[in-house]
């Protein structure tokens, strides 16, 4: 076992507590000392996740409903429809149930899980709560096979992953703010329930081109969802997102449908390293479907910024040519800069010239083993496209794209 605790995170203010149904384990907030987790520990906690595991869903809800009870105050941080979280939850313990005994990964997962939660407003105080819920629940759901011993693990364990996430969030807060406040200062529909936004953070907003930030709209407080902005950062710091109404979606709906001029959105931090200086390379290969093409054009923006010096290929791909999206302004694009090539791929009609999957389409054009290649759309592309490139040949390293979803557990 390898990592170690290195002071506790108790509450700066004791939290108040209504009286549990259930008589909780030993505190958890982390012991004082300075102990590594032993491998017998680590096979305890290994071995009770393995017995709640089949009861993962009924667990979590019960802990979020005596962490509501007992700290009522949390509540609030928290969005009023909990399924989602529920899973991401218990994901990101499974995760570091299987990091435990990797120092460098857990330390990375859990520093960006602690940056991460400043945008919820959490704080050191609120781990000690947690952490208490959390036990009461392990112990609730491993039954007969509960022990003291079992407790004392997971006590240090948690206090350790604790420790890591306030640690990251007090960095993370020296040098940034936690949510920037962004005013919407323009809005284009584009059709297809596509709309273009820019807003005008209220404080300078650094990133990358090719990142993704988490937006939350007055519509749906506490509903952090991500976007990715369609641009290389400008010098009047405006950012632009390109936003798909999903059937059924809530904050992308609420962004297409009902943003306008003079909004107030706040930013998270933005994240991701799907970046121009991740690649190796200086011919790229970019593939785009949908609203995926948003952090491409940044990308190629940034290329252009910095004086063209890559060869880009950029392929559209859609299931029909109405479909393609943002085919014109990429053929300004190209049409400006020598060095950006435009092709179209269109699976589920015919159009002369850009027939065929993008799989198909790349295997066409290729070989692209020499080039860095950025991917951006549906996740059922991203697999299939990256299935094409490494069979033909491509590193797996040289394949740059975003996470499907909730990206702080995808965090490498
Ligand atoms: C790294 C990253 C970058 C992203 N960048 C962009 C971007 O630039 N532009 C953009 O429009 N979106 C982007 N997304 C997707 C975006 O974050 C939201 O998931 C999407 O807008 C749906 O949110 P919602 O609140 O409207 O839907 P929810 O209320 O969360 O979901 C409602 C229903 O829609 C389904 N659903 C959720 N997402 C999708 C989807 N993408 N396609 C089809 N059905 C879906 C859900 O399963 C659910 O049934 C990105 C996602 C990630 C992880
Ligand atoms: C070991 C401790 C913890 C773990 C492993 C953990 C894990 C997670 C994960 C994986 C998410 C989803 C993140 C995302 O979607 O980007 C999340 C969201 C959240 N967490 Fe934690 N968390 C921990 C501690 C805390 C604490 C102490 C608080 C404060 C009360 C807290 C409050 C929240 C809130 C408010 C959300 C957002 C809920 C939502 O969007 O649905 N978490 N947590």
């Amino acid at each position: 076992m390898r990592f170690r605790i290195s002071r506790p995170s108790s509450p700066s203010a004791p939290l108040p507590r209504e009286e549990s149904p259930i008589p909780a384990p030993a505190a958890a907030a982390p012991p004082a000392a300075e102990a590594p987790l032993s491998d017998h520990e680590i096979a305890l906690i290994r071995a009770s996740v393995a017995v709640v595991e089949p009861l993962a869903q009924e667990m979590t809800v019960y802990f979020y409903a005596i962490l509501f009870a007992r700290y009522p105050e949390v509540r609030p941080m928290f969005p009023p429809g909990m399924d989602a979280q529920r899973g991401r939850l218990l994901r990101a313990l499974l995760r570091i149930v299987d990091l435990v005994d990797d120092t460098e990964g857990l330390v990375r997962f859990c520093g960006h899980l602690g940056r991460d939660h400043r945008k919820f407003g959490t704080l050191a105080a609120h781990f000690p709560a947690v952490g208490e819920c959390l036990l009461a629940a392990l112990a609730r759901y491993a039954g007969p096979a509960w022990n003291q011993d079992i407790a004392a693990a997971w006590t240090k364990a948690y206090g350790a992953i604790a420790q890591v996430m306030i640690s990251a969030a007090e960095e993370d807060e020296a040098v940034r703010p936690a949510v920037w406040p962004a005013t919407v200062v323009h809005r284009l529909s584009r059709g297809h329930g596509i709309a273009e936004i820019t807003v005008r953070p209220h404080i300078p907003y650094e990133y990358a081109a090719g990142q993704y930030v988490s937006v939350e709209t007055p519509w749906w407080p506490k509903q952090w969802r991500y976007y990715s902005p369609a641009n290389a950062p400008r010098e009047d710091g405006t950012l632009t997102f390109h936003v798909r109404a999903v059937p059924g979606g809530t904050v992308s709906d609420a962004l297409v449908h009902r943003a306008a001029v003079g909004d107030v959105l706040h930013l998270g931090a933005p994240m991701g390293d799907m970046v121009l200086d991740a690649a190796v390379h200086s011919d790229l290969l970019c593939v785009a479907g949908g609203t995926g093409l948003a952090p491409i054009r940044a990308l190629i923006e940034e290329v252009a910024r910095r004086g063209g010096r890559h060869q880009v290929d950029l392929f559209l791909g859609a299931r029909t040519g109405a479909e393609l999206y943002g085919v014109d302004d990429m053929l300004r694009m190209a049409q400006r800069h020598h060095w950006l090539t435009l092709r179209g791929a269109v699976s589920h009609e015919h159009v002369p010239g850009i027939r065929g999957s993008l799989p198909q389409v790349l295997a066409e054009y290729g070989p692209w083993y020499q080039h860095d290649v950025f991917l951006s759309g549906p996740a059922s592309m991203v697999v299939s496209a990256t299935e094409t490139l490494t069979l033909h040949g491509t590193l797996p390293d040289h394949i740059h794209h975003d996470p499907f979803e909730t990206p702080v557990l995808s965090a490498r």
